[in-house]
Parts: structure tokens; C-alpha cells; sequence
């Protein structure tokens, strides 16, 4: 019995000692240290560079343009792939911050000290820039988007005649809702460390997907994936950022070719909001009709998110009204609104988090207009199947985590009308969470010892979100071990085959694969123990007939078999579970914030999160996790924007001062997480779901819901700052 038990971080103390080491931690014999010039300006070309005053600077080894760069073997779209352009591939700007040279020096002060120095003619011309979040602007300028790659979605839907059936409804909320574009800001800039031996490649890299990139550089190298080994040990936080291939990991691997040396390339903060993705500005508008009694007849949600020139990234906000609510009609379309500006891409929690911030936002203006509680509209209009298919859910107990959430918040005690503390006026809000399933195929190898350990090996990475405990758990709950007994092997294409660290899929992907391979451990063990597979079970590090007392020690049964260790192999495929069910994850969010209404201050004082994600393997990582989504919730409903300067069609800020992002004095000590006993036994083996995003959605609904409540101010343009509650 391990899964189910709350086990610390195995990795917790390697990480705050600083034992863990990441990719800028590592360094290869005579590597060279590779520094990006970018460009400063949002559209146009360069004209011509001086390379001489970079040269003449101490330990400054190569100047490297697209004068100079090789051209890739194929054209790059879609994933793996970040977007379908390489910078120094050619003399066209696209965005500020594109990568036009990379200086190669002995160390990193030479490298940047070269960077410094390089001379660059350009021709601009004039840039496409966002235009205002105004929804009739954004109509105007935001067009059907083309796909390149990037539609992890349908871009249009409908159900029934929503327009009509919401012009003719009882009531009716029509509203807009923006967010501005926001970046990842994972404590690790990414990294990468490329070294060539003859035409094989091996790239460290800070990513969630090393599977990914090999594929990635493999085609553009047009050599065997075989011959690409990426590794990454330690990811320091991602949170979407590293999901996909971005310049520094090609352009890193093309410089190490031109050299024959090593190529380490760290990149700065202003490096992180200057060529890699963020969440794009999004503007939502939503329109409900309902009854008289709360019955929605009508969703409709058109969403305009901000892309680059080259590529279309797709919020699918709509995913969101698609999933949630029963409704007899709705219509729901995505446009993109093309831009002189770096590629988007997804942030944690993409889809769903910025759907429901305008739905949610919606659903309690319903629920003020119809005097209803904001939880009874949600009940009202409970979907027990797919709103949009009709499919059943492979399980579903939002009923129960509504009706639990409310219950430790004391929802339906509260007082109706805002209370004060002092100088704080309070307010109460709620609104829904829900985030997709994403299932990856993935592979595992688990090898028994006859001393009683046993180590995984699984392509799949560490993220700093639990993956190094949890997999262990898994396999000690099979092999009757103490999960300390088990480690874990990642981050390594020579590893079997993984998914990627990312839509919150780790536990339930590679968790099945290593499920798998412990079952085939046991199983194997047993027909050494001359038991049947089936009715084996493992215990205390003996191995019995299901039920027995006494059993064998796996020592024992491998000596008398002559083996050393026995070594079991899984994999986990989502074609074979599930299939005809829709899939998702559900929960609600209750907040209790204080505004000070003088100051336009707005603090948050308490939240309860209750969730339906199936089972949980570590109640203690989990509820992190969970925590760690409202934390990041709040920043995106107070705090956190990336504000664009039209003039020089740029992010104003490129480094952490200028980026308020949630810190300990902004998080209150009460959030209460509650997860509703459940196994999802069609998601796959394990019978749990994802938990790393879904806490974050609804947060910001439910913020500004409660801000509503406490002063009766409907803020629809996040983030909810001072200026905009005292306005
Ligand atoms: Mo998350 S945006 O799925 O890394």
C-alpha cells in the first residue's frame, strides 16, 4: 500500500540544497558559450552587420548570421516545433527580440560582451501592431485562423440555433472579458548544451518533452532520431514555456555544428520575454440566455487572441462553454489577430483557465440578474453528459465536489450582503473549474533486485512537479516495497519512450506504462514462485497467493530461479481505454476576498478548492499541486501582465522587477483543498486524472466575483488592480 499515502518530495531536499543539477549547471571539455543578438525593432530587415569591434573583443570565438547558418533539411510547422520559422535563416524581422546573430565566446562575459558589440544595419518597416482590447476593434482586425499546426481544437462549433435562441431568451448576459498577455516565468531560464560526434547529437535541454525534441532536431538535421540523444535530468519549472522546441535548442545544435566544439546557451531573463512564448492577450465575449428559472437555452463565446505574423496560436478559450453547462443551443468560434510580436503558446492553465474566466465571469452576472445563488445556477445546469457530443463522462463528481466545497466553505451560511474588517469590505465568490484530459502514449521499464530495490527508467521528465515520487509510489504499491526502495531514472531519450510533462498528463500517461511494467515484474516473479500472475500479490518484500499470510522473500525465489534481478516492461496507450467517453477534469473554486475600497486594494483572504480528478496517488503532492494552481490563479486574476508598448512594438518589461507575480505575503495560509473519492476507471489504469492546471482555472472568475459581491464593481478586464477598483 503506497498510492494513497501522502510521501514527501523524494526530491525535495536534492532540490533546495542545490545537489539537483540543471542544464546551465552542466558544462562540457572546451565548450563555448553561445550569447543571442535580437533584434530591436518589430518588422523589417537586416541590412548588413560589422562583426570587427564583436571579434576584437577577448575570447570572442564566432559571430554567427543567417549569412552563416546552415539551412535546415526540412521546413519546420506545428509541434514539436514552437512555430514554423528558424531565426538566422534569413535577413526578415518578424518580432522584437528575434534572435539575429548568436556570438560564440570562451566564457559567458566574453560572449556577452561580443553580443554588445555587434553592428547592425536595419530597414525597418511598419510593424502590425495589437490593437486596442476594445471588442469592436478587435472584430474588425481578428480574422479565421489558418491552421499551421497549432489547432489542438476545432476553431468553430455550434449545437441549435444559439443566436436565436439567445435573442429570444428570458434573460440575458452579453459582456466582454480580457486578460492581457502574460508570461510563464519559471524560476529556470531555459537552457541548453549541444555536443556532436560525427553526425550524432546529444542536447541537454530544459524541457518537458525530450521525446519532442529529438523528433524535432532529427528532422532538421535529416538524421535518424537514433542518432539525437536529448537529455534533461531537472527541469526548473515550465509551466508551458518549454513544451515545445524554441530557437535556442536548433539555433545551439547548428552553432555546435559549424564549430566542432560544444555550444552551452543560457538564456538571459530578457532572453524569456524577448523569442519565447507566453500566453497571448485573449478578449472574450459571451453571450447566455436562459429562463426564468436559470435554464440556460443559449452559450455563445467568440474569442480574438493575439498570434505572431507567421504562425496562428489558438486559445481554444471555447473549449470551456463546450464542456461545462447543459444548453440546448450554442455557437462558438476563435479568430486570431495576427501581429508583428513573438509566438504565443500554451501557459498553464491554457484552454480552459482563460475560457473560464470569461464564462464564469458570465455565469454570476446571470445569477445577479435572475436573484439566484451562483451555485444553484450551476446546478441548474449541471451537464450529467458532453454538452456538445452527447458522450457520457468517463466519470464525473462535480455534483459532490460542488456540494463538499460549499459545505467547508460554509457557501451557503455566508452572510448575504458584504461584511467589513475594518478598512476591508468582504466578499464571497465562486465559480466552476474544469480542464481537459490530455493522455500521451508512453513506455516504461521497471527492473526488480533480488537486495529488494528497484529502479523505473521512463523518458518522461521532471518538472518539479512530483514525477520523481510519484512513479516510485506506483511501483512500491505493486512490488510490496517502501517507495524510498524505488528510483527513478528520467529525462533520457535512451529511456523508453515517454509523453510529454505537460496538460497535466504525467501521472496518468507514464503512470499506466509504469503500472504495466511492475504488474509484469510481479507477474514474472510469481511463475518463478510457482504462482499464477493473477493471483499473486507482494507484500513487505515477500511474495504470496493473494490473501496468504506467509509468503516467499523476492530474494529467496530469485536465488532458487538463479536470476538477479527481473526487469518488467509496460506501456500505457489512450486508444485502448475509454474510447466513446469524454473526458475531463472538474472541481469549483471558493474565494473570500477584502477590498479596500479607498486604496483600491484587494486582498485574498481565504479559498476553498474541491475537486473530481479521479483517483489520487499522493494526497500530498496533489494538494500542492492544487495549491500551486490557486496561487497561480490569483496572480492571473491580481496581479500578473505583460504590457505591450505600441510604439516600440514590444514587452515593456524584460526582467522579473518589472513582473508582479504572486509571493508568500500575497498568499493567505487558509486554502483548503478537498478532492472527491473517485476512480476514473476509463481514463486509463491508474484511475486518476490530471491535477497540475485545473487548479488554477476558476480562480480568476471567482476573484472577480467576489470583488462584485463585496462593492458591487463588475470588473471583466484582468488583472483586478488597484487603479481599476478605485476608478
Ligand atoms: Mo502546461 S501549458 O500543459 O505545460
Amino acid at each position: 500500500m503506497s498510492i494513497g499515502e501522502p510521501i514527501p518530495r523524494i526530491d525535495g531536499s536534492i532540490k533546495v540544497t542545490g545537489a539537483a543539477r540543471y542544464t546551465a549547471d552542466l558544462r562540457a571539455p572546451n565548450m563555448l558559450h553561445g550569447v543571442f543578438v535580437t533584434a530591436p525593432l518589430p518588422a523589417g530587415r537586416v541590412i548588413a552587420f560589422d562583426k570587427g569591434h564583436a571579434l576584437a573583443e577577448p575570447g570572442v570565438v564566432r559571430v554567427l548570421t543567417h549569412e552563416d547558418m546552415p539551412r535546415p533539411k526540412t521546413t519546420i510547422a506545428g509541434p514539436p516545433f514552437a512555430h514554423s520559422f528558424l531565426p538566422l535563416q534569413g535577413d526578415e524581422i518578424r518580432h522584437e527580440g528575434q534572435p539575429i546573430a548568436m556570438v560564440l565566446g570562451e566564457t559567458l562575459e566574453a560572449a556577452e560582451a561580443g553580443a554588445r558589440k555587434v553592428d547592425v544595419r536595419y530597414a525597418p518597416t511598419t510593424a502590425k501592431t495589437p490593437v486596442a482590447p476594445l471588442w469592436s476593434e478587435l472584430d474588425r482586425a481578428a480574422l479565421a485562423p489558418k491552421n499551421t499546426g497549432y489547432f489542438f481544437f476545432e476553431p468553430e462549433f455550434s449545437k441549435g440555433n444559439a443566436d436565436q435562441n439567445l435573442a429570444l431568451a428570458k434573460k440575458r448576459v452579453e459582456a466582454v472579458y480580457s486578460q492581457p498577455s502574460r508570461h510563464h516565468n519559471p524560476m529556470e531560464p531555459s537552457a541548453v548544451l549541444a555536443l556532436w560526434e560525427g553526425d550524432a547529437l546529444t542536447l541537454y535541454a530544459s524541457t518537458q518533452h525530450v521525446y519532442g525534441v529529438q523528433m524535432g532536431l532529427a528532422a532538421l538535421f535529416a538524421i535518424p532520431p537514433e542518432r539525437v540523444r536529448v537529455i534533461s535530468k531537472h527541469t526548473g519549472g515550465a509551466f508551458g514555456v518549454k513544451g515545445l522546441i524554441w530557437p535556442q535548442e536548433a539555433l545551439a545544435a547548428l552553432a555546435a555544428k559549424i564549430v566542432s566544439r560544444p555550444v552551452r546557451v543560457v538564456l538571459s531573463r530578457a532572453n524569456m520575454y524577448s523569442f519565447l512564448g507566453y500566453q497571448p492577450r485573449i478578449v472574450q465575449k459571451i453571450g447566455l440566455g436562459a429562463d426564468e428559472k436559470g435554464a440556460l437555452a443559449a452559450v455563445t463565446h467568440d474569442v480574438v487572441n493575439l498570434t505572431s505574423v507567421t504562425d496562428d496560436f489558438i486559445e481554444f478559450a471555447t473549449e470551456a462553454s463546450k464542456s461545462l453547462y447543459a444548453t440546448r443551443s450554442m455557437r462558438l468560434s476563435q479568430r486570431a489577430e495576427r501581429a508583428h510580436v513573438a509566438m504565443p503558446t500554451a501557459m498553464r492553465a491554457p484552454v480552459e483557465g482563460p475560457g473560464l474566466w470569461a464564462l464564469e465571469s458570465g455565469m454570476d452576472e446571470l445569477a445577479v440578474d435572475l436573484g439566484v445563488d451562483p451555485l444553484d445556477l450551476r446546478l441548474a445546469n449541471y451537464a450529467d453528459a458532453d454538452p456538445a457530443t452527447g458522450a457520457p463522462w468517463s466519470s464525473k463528481k462535480l455534483r459532490e465536489a460542488y456540494e463538499e466545497g460549499a459545505r467547508l466553505f460554509g457557501w451557503r451560511t455566508r452572510p448575504p450582503a458584504p461584511q467589513r474588517d475594518g478598512d476591508w469590505v468582504i466578499g464571497h465568490g465562486m465559480a466552476s473549474c474544469l480542464m481537459g484530459t490530455f493522455r500521451f502514449p508512453s513506455h516504461a521499464h521497471v527492473t526488480l533486485r533480488r537486495d529488494g530495490t528497484a529502479v523505473i527508467e521512463a523518458g518522461t521528465q521532471d518538472i518539479g512537479t512530483g514525477t520523481l515520487t510519484i512513479l516510485p509510489q506506483i511501483v512500491a504499491d505493486v512490488l510490496g516495497l517502501l517507495s524510498s526502495k524505488v528510483k527513478l531514472t528520467l529525462g533520457d531519450t535512451k529511456l523508453p519512450e515517454a509523453g510529454p510533462t505537460y496538460g497535466s498528463s504525467s501521472t496518468m500517461g507514464v503512470g499506466a506504462a509504469v503500472l504495466a511494467a511492475a504488474q509484469d515484474v510481479r507477474g514474472k516473479l510469481a511463475r518463478l514462485a510457482n504462482l499464477l500472475p493473477e493471483e499473486a500479490a507482494m507484500v513487505d518484500g515477500r511474495i504470496s497467493r493473494t490473501g496468504a499470510t506467509e509468503g516467499l522473500p523476492i530474494a529467496d525465489v530469485m536465488d532458487q530461479a538463479g536470476e538477479s534481478e527481473i526487469v518488467g516492461t509496460g506501456a500505457f496507450d489512450p486508444a485502448q481505454h475509454g474510447a466513446g467517453y469524454s473526458m475531463r477534469t472538474f472541481g469549483a473554486v471558493f474565494v473570500e476576498v477584502g477590498v479596500d475600497r479607498a486604496l483600491g486594494l484587494l486582498r485574498l483572504r481565504r479559498v476553498v478548492g474541491s475537486y473530481s480528478v479521479g483517483r489520487i496517488v499522493n494526497p500530498r503532492t496533489a494538494r500542492a499541486q492544487l495549491i500551486g494552481g490557486i496561487v497561480w490563479g490569483w496572480g492571473m486574476a491580481a496581479m500578473e501582465q505583460s504590457p505591450f508598448d505600441s510604439a516600440l512594438g514590444r514587452f515593456l518589461s524584460k526582467n522579473l522587477a518589472g513582473v508582479a507575480i504572486p509571493v508568500n505575503a500575497d498568499i493567505p495560509s487558509d486554502i483548503a483543498i478537498h478532492c472527491v473519492e473517485e476512480i476514473d476507471e476509463k481514463a486509463g489504469p491508474i484511475g486518476g486524472k490530471g491535477i497540475g492546471e485545473l487548479g488554477a482555472t476558476g480562480v480568476a472568475a471567482a476573484v472577480a466575483n467576489a470583488v462584485f459581491h463585496a462593492v458591487g464593481k463588475r470588473i471583466r478586464d484582468l488583472p483586478i488592480t488597484p487603479e481599476k477598483l478605485v476608478a
